[in-house]
């Protein structure tokens, strides 16, 4: 088993490896007195894994109440939070309560958004399910719901308790869900390791624990320095500001990260044909891409995204922060106005 310990405005371990689940009772008890908690999921998750949850923590005798919301990006909105802090308030929960999110990271942005209102705040534990959850959204303390001008656009900065991320969960992952998350992984290889983008040529399966390591530390040493994103922390959304543009255009019928994938690769072309990178540079992360089966490319023309890429967080006044790579392994932030932003779109998404 791997940990990392986050060092943010609340310290906490995220600990990786098999048979998780079935320790979450021990290690919760570790942690916290043996109260109440609330495992929310979603109905596909429930199915596999819920149970195992629930079971360790009744042995460890935490009283456990679940909640099941149907799977999918579409339940991450402001009345399910609603719903859920409800939900905590009829079964009495008090501070030193626990919310348990159990699934990927629609399930995480929404439990940790409600965790974040509920009493201004309880105790929360992520329990990523997906390779995507794993590597990004689990940690970092980035929770959000959407609103229907824009992808989450109302959430909070708060950090989890305790992230266990159960690495059997993800060997019964459906193909196409864990390739996506290896956009996420691909991401961290090109903002910050070399060594870790050449690791991503060989069969990630064969080092999957080590690689979820890696990319947790290096999320772990950017959130400790710029927590609430307001500098270093917006590299993490290399190729994010396309990828949610693609996202809400489709109504998210585009996966989160084959939306990522997609917007990294227009980002690199379009950076270097603005010439920030080589074009080696960017011949190396389509090639990557593409070695994962991961779309590198969209019917959606530049003119159509340009609307819903303006909604995107990074925006200030007249201003949007791209991030772009210079070499694999380093990438900055540029400051691009609304027009710069149309260029560099258009400029990304054709050949
Ligand atoms: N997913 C990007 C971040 O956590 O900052």
């Amino acid at each position: 088993m791997i940990t990392v310990t986050v060092h943010a405005s609340k310290e906490y371990d995220v600990l990786i490896g098999p048979k998780l689940l079935e320790q979450s009772g021990e290690r919760a008890l570790q942690l916290f007195k043996a109260g109440k908690t609330a495992v929310i999921t979603d109905d596909k998750v429930d199915t596999l894994y819920a149970k195992t949850l629930c079971d360790s923590l009744e042995k460890s005798g935490f009283y456990v109440c679940k909640k099941v919301f149907p799977n999918g990006e579409k339940i991450k909105t402001p009345e399910n939070a609603i719903e859920i802090v409800d939900f905590l308030a009829e079964n009495r929960f008090t501070r030193s309560d626990v919310v348990f999110a159990l699934g990927g990271g629609t399930v995480g942005d929404l439990s940790g958004f409600a965790a974040s209102i509920y009493l201004r705040g309880i105790k929360l534990v992520q329990v990523p399910t997906t390779l995507l959850a794993a590597v990004d959204s689990s940690v970092g303390g980035k929770t959000a719901v959407n609103l229907k001008a824009g992808k989450n656009l109302a959430g909070s900065f708060y950090q989890p308790d305790l992230v266990l991320c159960d690495t059997n969960t993800l060997q019964s992952l459906p193909e196409g869900v864990f390739r996506d998350g290896c956009s996420e992984v691909i991401k961290y290889g090109v903002i910050k390791s070399r060594s870790l983008f050449d690791e991503l040529k060989k069969d990630i399966k064969c080092n999957l624990e080590e690689i979820i390591g890696e990319c947790v530390r290096i999320k772990s040493d950017i959130v400790a320095v710029d927590e609430q994103d307001r500098g270093v922390r917006q590299l993490l959304n290399f190729g994010h500001t396309i990828g949610h543009a693609i996202e809400r255009f489709s109504n998210f019928s585009v996966p989160h990260g084959e939306a990522v994938a997609i917007g990294m690769v227009a980002s690199a072309r379009a950076a270097y044909k603005k010439g920030y990178c080589s074009r080696d540079v960017y011949e190396e992360i389509y090639e990557l891409i593409k070695r994962y089966r991961l779309p590198v490319s969209t019917d959606i023309k530049a003119e159509q995204l340009l609307d819903p890429a303006l909604s995107d967080k990074k925006r200030e006044e007249a201003y949007i922060s791209l991030v772009v790579p210079e070499y694999i392994g380093e990438a900055v932030t540029k400051k691009v106005s609304v027009d710069g932003l149309s260029e560099f779109i258009r400029l990304g998404l054709n050949e």
